[in-house]
């Protein structure tokens, strides 16, 4: 059986002491109620070793949003995936459309990064996901086929089961318009079928495919309930609990 993951997204919000703040308010109410999934909390940089610092570990865990390509050295400002990891990151978030468009990361880049990720144990949410121009041209289907092929296709069996996917269809993300449960289920399940015609249907069918955009606690039950959807990752609603927690509860 596959993982089903809620991953919440934090980008650049909070400072560490409101990070602290939702993290405590996170963690209690799920020890409280043990989740049912996998939740992940993927902060600032500065605030991975803090939240690392209050969470059970059993139920909860850190994740990154970026590592460097380079693993170490004279990079004013880079932070590698080695130090990810020392400072209590499990996974890491790669590939964010933000990050391909705003800090023009492409797809050699990104396959970089996966590597240096994957040698310092980090597992990987790799996004995916196509613009509007793409999906009104039709194109979004070989769009992640592209996105996959190119910064993924090249690891072994075993690195590839670090890997999540999360589709996140650029017109959806921070805009309030989700895909349709439809729409979701569509693509995911191309997405594992490209998964099976590289890797097998063994391998395919062990990976969890994340939905992103626009997911909250009014769409997240009929996104999941799709046969392909394992999960989401978040990001408006992962920044306060009373928004998060029933994505989590979902499940
Ligand atoms: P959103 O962001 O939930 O605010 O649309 C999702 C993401 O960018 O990961």
């Amino acid at each position: 059986m596959r993982k089903k993951i809620i991953a919440g997204n934090w980008k650049m919000n909070n400072t560490v002491g409101q990070g602290i703040c939702l993290a405590k308010e996170i963690n209690l109410a799920l020890r409280v109620k043990t989740p049912q999934c996998t939740v992940i909390l993927c902060v600032p940089h500065t605030h991975i070793s803090a939240v690392e610092g209050i969470i059970d570990h059993d139920k909860l865990f850190v994740g990154g949003q970026d590592c460097s390509i380079y693993e170490k050295g004279a990079y004013t400002g880079e932070v590698s995936a080695e130090m990810l990891f020392g400072a209590g990151a499990r996974y890491v978030i790669l590939g964010h459309s933000e990050r391909r468009s705003l800090c023009h990361e492409t797809a050699d880049i990104l396959k970089t990064k996966v590597g240096k990720a994957l040698m310092h144990k980090l597992k990987i949410i790799f996004c995916v996901g196509e613009s509007l121009e793409q999906r009104e041209a039709g194109k979004h289907f070989s769009v992640v086929e592209e996105q996959l092929k190119q910064s993924l296709f090249h690891l072994t069996d075993a690195e590839f089961g670090k890997i999540v996917i999360a589709y996140e269809p650029v017109w959806a993300i921070g805009t309030g318009k989700t895909a349709s449960s439809a729409q979701a289920q569509e693509i995911h399940a191309h997405i594992r079928k490209t998964i099976a015609a590289h890797y097998g249907k063994a391998i395919a069918d062990e990976c969890s495919i994340l939905y992103g955009g626009s997911m909250n606690a009014g769409n997240v039950k009929e996104l999941i309930a799709q046969p392909d959807v394992d999960g989401g990752l978040i990001g408006g609603a992962a920044l306060a609990a009373n928004t998060f927690l029933p994505i989590v509860e979902a499940y």
